[in-house]
C-alpha cells in the first residue's frame, strides 16, 4: 500500500521513484473508489475493485477495468504538491473516493 496524504481535504497517494515523489488523487477515476488498497506492482497500481491499471508515473491507464461500464476520461488526477509549502494544484476535478453503498 502506498502512503496517503490529506491535502485540501482529499486522500492523495504518494509514490516514490529514484527520489522523486509523485502525487495522485487515491480515488479511481472509473467509479471515483479508494485505490489507497489497491496492490501496487513495480510502477502501477491495480485498482481493488475492478481491477484497472493504472501508471503511477504518467497516471495513464494500462489496463481496463473488468467491468461492463465503461471508464471515461479514464486516467489518475496528478496532484501537483509542494510538501514544504502545502500548495498543491489538482489537475483535474478531485472528488472523495466512496466505497459501494457508502456516503462517507
Ligand atoms: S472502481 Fe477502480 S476499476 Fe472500477
Amino acid at each position: 500500500m502506498l502512503p496517503v496524504v490529506t491535502v485540501k481535504g482529499y486522500p492523495v497517494l504518494v509514490f516514490e521513484k529514484d527520489g522523486k515523489k509523485y502525487y495522485w488523487l487515491a480515488g479511481c477515476p472509473h467509479k471515483k473508489r479508494p485505490l489507497n488498497e489497491g496492490k501496487v506492482i513495480e510502477d502501477k497500481i491495480e485498482c481493488p475493485f475492478h481491477h484497472a491499471v493504472f501508471d503511477l508515473i504518467t497516471g495513464r491507464l494500462v489496463r481496463e477495468p473488468q467491468s461492463k461500464t465503461p471508464c471515461t476520461d479514464c486516467r489518475l488526477i496528478r496532484v501537483k504538491f509542494d510538501e514544504k509549502t502545502g500548495d498543491a494544484e489538482f489537475e483535474g476535478q478531485p472528488f472523495i473516493p466512496e466505497l459501494p453503498g457508502s456516503k462517507v
